[in-house]
């Protein structure tokens, strides 16, 4: 029998034609109780529509952790490497990770003080914020009441283990409050109702179906070269007030003052990455990261008139590269085209990493409590590109 799916509710502020095929409720099953074959039904559903919702559910660390290997049997480890976050206090994830010993693959992470949690005796948790990433924030007397986007990205550490196939998130203790208004604070005036806490999912798939015709030739024929320990690199930079990439300003830690590192494991993906169930490209560029920007040549028989680069590229100034991402990403966090998720408690989430952006969002005060179990494997490959075909026909 074929499972049961439901659209996902749309806030008002979201224009319901583009998220046609975006979101779904998984009804009635548990993620951790289903069939092998609710289970490919359940895989085909995820990259078909880029996130799945099951609602009141109880989820053990243990079910998460074998729904998410089961997206990629043969990953083992947590996305940015188990208990690594330790080890490298310099990195900009560290504070936000607390690791449940009996799963190390699974990740507590959330809000305020948690007691007795799953063999943690206690751990105090602490909502990531604009204010300490941003080089901007909203002004202190608008706090709670108004926030921003905390960070786009993709769940990866772009170093050395390639990106998780997907996360999962489960909300165990989800605190009630007002809506928050997100603010862009980038000149547009844009803005949007969030519910508290929410995580915010935009389309890659929609990141680059709405590109204009000489940014699709060239979002195919290009690759991103992230810098060796981004989270390092980066860690003394601070982020534009839409949380979609870092203000260039050349605060980023010298290669030579990093942890020690390989060229061989520096990554350098395509930009867009090819759903393995509907053949669709993706725009997947954590903005953050990147260092450089590798344009191929057109093909043969192109259309040169109004092509961008069209005898290739490699653009190593970080703020023009960072300048071509930006203006290719930023059309699609627009506020109609954001899905702002309103957690309930045990809503379990499941999303394609590798074909949406999501961003953390909100801000809380230290005493609601808010605690998330979130998962995500460090895949067995590489993430696939545009072939030959996607290249001919975008280009
Ligand atoms: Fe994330």
């Amino acid at each position: 029998m074929a499972i049961e799916l439901a659209p996902l509710p749309l806030p008002a502020s979201a224009d319901a034609s583009k998220f046609a095929n975006f979101g779904r409720e998984v009804v009635g099953l548990h993620p951790g109780k289903l069939t092998p074959e609710q289970l490919k039904e359940v895989q085909e559903a995820l990259y078909k529509y880029d996130a799945l919702l099951f609602r009141n559910v109880v989820v053990t660390p243990e079910d998460q952790y074998a729904l998410t290997k089961s997206f990629d049997p043969q990953s083992e480890s947590y996305g940015h490497g188990n208990n690594k976050t330790e080890s490298t206090k310099k990195s900009i994830l560290h504070p936000d990770l607390k690791t449940i010993p009996r799963v190390p693959q699974v990740q507590l992470i959330g809000n305020g003080t948690v007691y007795n949690h799953e063999g943690l005796a206690e751990a105090k948790l602490k909502h990531p914020s604009h204010t300490t990433f941003h080089k901007t924030r909203v002004p202190p007397e608008d706090d709670l009441k108004a926030t921003r986007f905390y960070r786009w990205h993709i769940d990866a550490a772009l170093y050395d283990l390639n990106p998780p196939k997907v996360t999962t998130l489960y909300g165990l203790k989800v605190p009630q409050g007002d809506t928050q208004t997100c603010r862009y604070d980038d000149g547009t005036g844009d803005e949007l109702t969030v519910p508290l806490g929410t995580t915010a999912f935009v389309s890659g798939r929609t990141m680059f179906d709405i590109l204009p015709k000489e940014y699709q030739s060239l979002a195919v024929r290009s690759k991103v070269r992230y810098a060796p320990h981004p989270y390092v690199w980066m860690a003394p930079a601070r982020a534009m007030s839409t949380g979609l990439g870092i203000e260039s300003e050349g605060l980023e830690l010298p290669l030579d003052e990093l942890p020690p590192w390989e060229e061989a494991k520096v990554k350098v993906f395509p930009i867009t990455w090819k759903n393995p169930v509907t053949g669709a490209l993706h725009f997947q560029v954590h903005p953050c990261g990147v260092k450089e920007l590798l344009v191929d040549p057109l093909p043969e028989g192109a259309d040169r008139d109004g092509a961008l680069y069209p005898d290739g590229a490699h653009i190593t100034d970080l703020k023009q590269v960072r300048e071509i991402l930006y203006k290719m990403q930023r059309p699609a966090i627009a506020p109609d085209l954001v899905y702002p998720h309103d957690w309930q408690e045990n809503d379990f989430v499941l999303f394609h990493n590798r074909g949406v952006l999501h961003s953390v969002v909100g801000a809380f005060s230290p005493d609601q409590v808010r605690a998330f179990h979130q998962c995500n494997l460090a895949a067995s490959d590489e993430p696939t590109g545009p072939n030959v075909d996607d290249v001919k026909k975008y280009a």
